[in-house]
């Protein structure tokens, strides 16, 4: 047996289709363009990458893009008053700073100064605070990403024995917080966890953001789970680079139910709940009602 490919391409591919319609009804029926502004600082060249692509999906949809790019060499005073123009500005709904930031500025400092309801990133505390206490929040997009892939397997997570492994503030902490408020059993584990191959065989659904290359073996997997692999690590092997996630798919794909490719599985869908969340950020400031995605 092998386990069902979760396309997250095909499947960001029609999730975009609809933002897309929802974006042309916003400007149509309200006159409102969601804009987007994505502030890029210094010349990190996975983050330059990131936000071009960021960029061209807000552009595809029909959304307005707004970049920032600021020299490696901006101190934080600088970044906060990009960030107090962005927050005053009626066209902008949503903000988000490219992280890692230079050393000279602190992140958390940057994050806050966002206005919660501008955050799409969902990394403002009031957000992280909302979504672990089951309040209406703006939720990080690879999370929203995760719950979508999941719901196209299991219509309901409720009781499903759940194993998240990973904590970041990205991803982990914020996905086990959602997962808890669609009501799946969810244990937590890290780089601390002891046992984590039994741990594993007792789970229906992984989800799997630590950054280490096919650290999951095979065998550790419950037969018919289902597998979340948000990790996306570039190895070299032979000369040859290539991308893959934090679980080893030829052994996962033998004994999973259903299994997140690496490339063309989380990733895809990522960009496109980034635009969800700024359509549910557009509507919320212009006091309208949730979008339809
Ligand atoms: N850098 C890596 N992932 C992310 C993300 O989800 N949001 C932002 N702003 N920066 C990142």
């Amino acid at each position: 047996m092998t386990a069902r490919i979760i396309d997250g391409k095909a499947i960001a591919a029609d999730l975009r289709a609809a933002v897309a319609a929802e974006t042309h009804r916003l400007i149509s029926a309200h006159g409102l363009v969601p804009g987007l502004a994505v502030v890029l600082i210094g010349d990190n060249p996975a983050s330059k990458t990131y936000v071009a692509s960021k960029s061209r999906a807000i552009t595809e949809v029909g959304m307005r893009p707004l970049d920032h790019y600021l020299p490696a060499s901006s101190s934080e005073t600088e970044l906060l008053g990009l960030i107090q123009k962005l927050n005053a500005d009626p066209a902008v709904h949503g903000i988000l700073v490219q992280l890692p930031l230079p050393l000279q500025i602190d992140p958390a400092h940057i994050l806050a100064s966002i206005k919660p309801e501008k955050d799409v990133d969902g990394f403002h505390p009031l957000n992280a605070g909302r979504l672990a206490t089951g309040l209406p929040a703006l939720v990080p997009c690879t999370p929203v990403a995760c719950i979508k892939l999941i719901k196209t397997v299991h219509d309901s997570l409720v009781g499903l024995d759940t194993l998240m492994i990973g904590r970041s503030h990205i991803v982990g902490n914020p996905l086990s917080q959602a997962l808890l408020n669609e009501n799946a059993t969810v244990t937590v584990a890290h780089t601390f966890t002891r046992h984590l191959p039994e741990l594993c065989r007792c789970a229906e659904l992984m989800c799997v953001a630590i950054g280490c290359a096919e650290f999951i073996r095979g065998d550790w997997i419950k037969p018919g789970a289902t597998v979340i692999d948000v990790g996306i690590n570039r190895v070299s092997r032979g000369g040859k680079s290539r991308i893959v996630g934090d679980v080893n798919f030829a052994e996962a794909v033998k004994v999973a139910g259903a299994i997140t490719p690496v490339p063309g599985g989380v990733g895809p869908m990522t960009i496109v709940c980034l635009l969800v969340n700024t359509l549910r950020a557009a509507c919320m400031q212009a006091g309208l009602p949730p979008p339809a995605v």
